[in-house]
């Protein structure tokens, strides 16, 4: 198979799809693999580290999408990517779509096989190519946090564990999964006072176990939400229901009410945010204020640690990659009921559920298809 490594082009996305190493893989099982120019750069893999793994390096970024029957990137494409689109391509990528219906649109007009790396799932029913960037996010999401408290920044001047004598910063964190288990993590390394919310109260004993009650933890309901909310210095929030727009448990009017230079990290702005005065936000611009709070909502916050991120998600999707390649797409998909729930787009069809319920679409099985 040929496989294309375009370079990203959103706004500062530094990641890469395939490192050296899956180059040499590739290479190694008989296949061909184009990256673009400088596509790892930012990563710390320069092209002569892709050259001497196998690759052939390609200048020109429509080169490497028309001459690939398989493109792997990082990032939903953007719309100067749309004209490279073209029936039977495979894209193995993220695409976030559910708040995306133009891209949808365009994915289906254009036939694409469209696998998104966000709704796969492994056997234990978890989100194995979502996981090591929510790690990376969730891990983040307090230092960018704690450097918005700053004054200079527009934050409360607040320092996130206090001193002696100086109480610490509360934290209150939207969601038990993986960003919120990693934030909790640093939040509590920090020595802030961390309260989290979720509505899975099983998730909640879990987490009261690994921290050892250290951690404050809640039932999601509006009352708690508000009273949370209302008490913290920085909110952070990861609340997620796969592959659907986030639930905006956070309102307008409990913005209103939080703290003047308190801070929200919306890290599930990439399926549309859980505090509804959120707007997506990029690396060069990435924060504004509503009501006095300042609000940080990058879509691709890892982007920011390319080095550790791009690493971190190519352990993940690097086998599936090989088994495309390998097997085949529809074959690979076939032997795996979880990775065929990669299947967003198939073919002029929407196959993903969650994707067709946000923009009322219709939608089929990828068992139909397959
Ligand atoms: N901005 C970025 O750069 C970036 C990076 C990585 C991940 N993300 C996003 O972060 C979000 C969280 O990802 P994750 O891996 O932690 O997901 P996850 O599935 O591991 O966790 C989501 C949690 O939300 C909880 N939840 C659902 N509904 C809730 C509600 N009404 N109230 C409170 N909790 C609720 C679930 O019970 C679950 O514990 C996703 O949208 C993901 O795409 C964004």
């Amino acid at each position: 198979m040929i496989i294309g490594v375009p370079k990203e082009i959103k706004d500062n996305e530094s990641r890469v799809g395939i490192t050296p190493a899956g180059v040499k893989a590739l290479s190694e099982a008989g296949h061909k693999v184009l990256v673009e120019t400088q596509a790892g750069a930012f990563s710390g893999f320069p092209d002569d580290e892709y050259q001497n793994a196998g690759a052939e390096i390609v200048g020109d970024a429509g080169y490497v999408w028309g001459k690939s029957e398989m493109v792997v990137k990082v990032k939903e494409p953007i719309e100067p990517e749309y004209p490279y689109f073209r029936e039977d391509l495979i894209l193995f990528t993220y695409l976030h779509l559910a708040p995306l219906p133009d891209l949808t649109s365009k994915l289906l007009e254009s036939k694409v096989i469209g696998i998104a790396y966000e709704t796969v799932r492994d056997r234990q029913g978890t989100l194995p190519l979502l996981t090591p960037m929510s790690e990376v996010a969730g891990r983040m999401s307090v230092q960018v946090g704690a450097s918005y408290l700053e004054r200079e920044r527009g934050g409360r001047g607040i320092l996130l564990g206090g001193v002696p004598g100086v109480p610490p910063a509360h934290v209150c964190i939207l969601g038990g999964g993986v960003v919120g288990t990693n934030a909790a993590r640093i939040a509590l390394g920090f020595g802030a006072k961390t309260t989290l919310i979720d509505v899975n109260l099983n998730r909640l004993r879990e987490l009261d176990d690994i921290f050892n009650g250290r951690l404050y933890t809640l039932a999601s309901n509006s009352y708690n939400i508000e009273n949370a909310t209302r008490e913290a210095d920085l909110v952070i929030g990861g609340v997620l229901i796969p592959g659907a727009t986030a639930p905006r448990i956070v309102t307008r009017s409990m913005v209103s009410k939080m703290k003047k230079g308190a801070v929200i990290v919306d890290v599930a702005i990439d399926q549309g945010g859980c505090i509804e005065t959120a707007k997506p936000t990029s690396h060069s611009n990435p924060s504004y204020t509503v009501d006095g709070v300042v609000h940080y909502c990058v879509t691709n916050m890892p982007g920011a640690v390319p080095h550790t991120s791009t690493l971190a998600l190519t352990n993940s999707t690097f086998p599936y990659v090989l088994r495309i390649a390998n097997r085949g797409v529809r074959e690979a998909l076939k032997q795996d009921a979880g990775f065929a729930e990669g299947l967003n787009t198939w073919h002029g069809k929407l196959i993903y559920r969650g994707v067709a319920d946000s923009q009322q679409r219709p939608w089929t099985a990828a068992a139909e298809v397959l």
